[in-house]
């Protein structure tokens, strides 16, 4: 029989070996997942995944906001779950074993930096945590509008136009395509952004460039005003006007709508309607990662 005050040393000495004989750490935090983007009035899902070593035995599982605790799980309390009030952290759902927390609805408060703790038993304590920060997203209540295009253009003529976005949070940003080619930043006037007292924000993007022959290579010329949000919002309005020496013009517009679901971070890269937007950014990857190689090995 060991003397008490000795036991703790006897464990410790336990975890060591089997760490050594089976090369499995002690607790281990494996994924923290935190949607990075959330739309305003939608439910966050976050998500901690932890590892146990052979020794460890679950204390508790605490989530924070900025340094705050909204959550906790500890398996020996009376009270094994509890939630503690904070502005704008309700949570609506969570797993039995505190690895999976839901908040609903998301309102501006709710962002910031979430932290989820990972404790063992004594007489460690071993305690790991990691954190990951989300925004709150509000959509714009309007996609781009683009406005100062004329019916018809000829070889010379300078086009300016001006793209505006609809009112969110953070500021949306925008990019103009002449024929689908992204406009040069020649072509480009600085980005102005409008703050307004709701703390929402428009942004406007205005293009001037003077019309050459290759513009209206197969016709007509396509203006293109893309607004994005990150991942989780993108929408574009086409106008596309002719030139003069063809008989008769026409002018059409075409407002594109992209996912607006601003609660998957994915929705964006996911297949679908219109989907040559959302699939530019990996279209340029491949043309890079191409140019890469082509280096690599002339
Ligand atoms: C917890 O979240 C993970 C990751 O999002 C998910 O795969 C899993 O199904 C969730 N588990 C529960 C019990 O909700
Ligand atoms: C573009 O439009 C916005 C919103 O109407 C306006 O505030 C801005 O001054 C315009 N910019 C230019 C260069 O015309």
């Amino acid at each position: 029989m060991l003397p008490t005050h000795a036991q703790p040393t006897l464990l410790l000495l336990v975890a060591m070996l089997l760490t050594r004989e089976y090369g499995v750490t002690s607790l281990e935090l494996l994924e923290l997942r935190v949607p990075a983007h959330v739309a305003l009035g939608t439910r966050a899902a976050l998500a901690c995944r932890w590892a146990l070593g052979p020794a460890d035995v679950l204390y508790s599982v605490k989530w924070y906001k900025d340094g705050k605790e909204f959550f906790r799980h500890v398996p020996r309390d009376h009270e094994p779950r509890r939630k503690f009030p904070l502005p704008g952290v309700d949570v609506e759902k969570s797993s039995p074993n505190g690895a999976n927390v839901t908040l609903y609805p998301a309102v501006l408060e709710t962002g910031g930096r979430y932290r989820c703790e990972v404790s063992g038993e004594r007489p460690l304590f071993p305690t790991v945590s990691d954190h990951a920060d989300m925004v709150i997203v509000a959509l714009p209540d309007h996609g781009p509008t683009i406005t100062g295009s004329r019916l018809r253009y000829q070889i010379g003529d300078r086009v300016q136009v001006n793209c505006s976005s609809g009112r969110s949070r953070p500021a949306t940003r925008l990019a103009w395509y002449i024929n689908g080619e992204p406009a040069p930043s020649l072509a480009l006037l600085p980005a102005m952004h409008e703050k307004h007292e709701d703390g929402l924000e428009t942004t406007s993007l205005a293009l001037d460039f003077k019309v050459k022959p290759k513009h209206f290579r197969k016709g007509d010329l396509k203006l293109k005003c893309l607004a994005t949000i990150a991942t989780v919002y993108w929408r574009s309005n086409e106008e596309s006007v002719q030139g003069d020496k063809l008989k008769g013009y026409s002018r059409s517009r075409e407002l594109t709508e992209g996912a607006s679901r601003a609660d998957r971070v994915q929705a964006a890269g996911k297949p679908g309607a219109a989907a040559a937007p959302a699939l530019a950014p990996y279209t340029l990857l491949a043309v890079t990662i191409l140019h890469v190689l082509l280096n690599k090995h002339t």
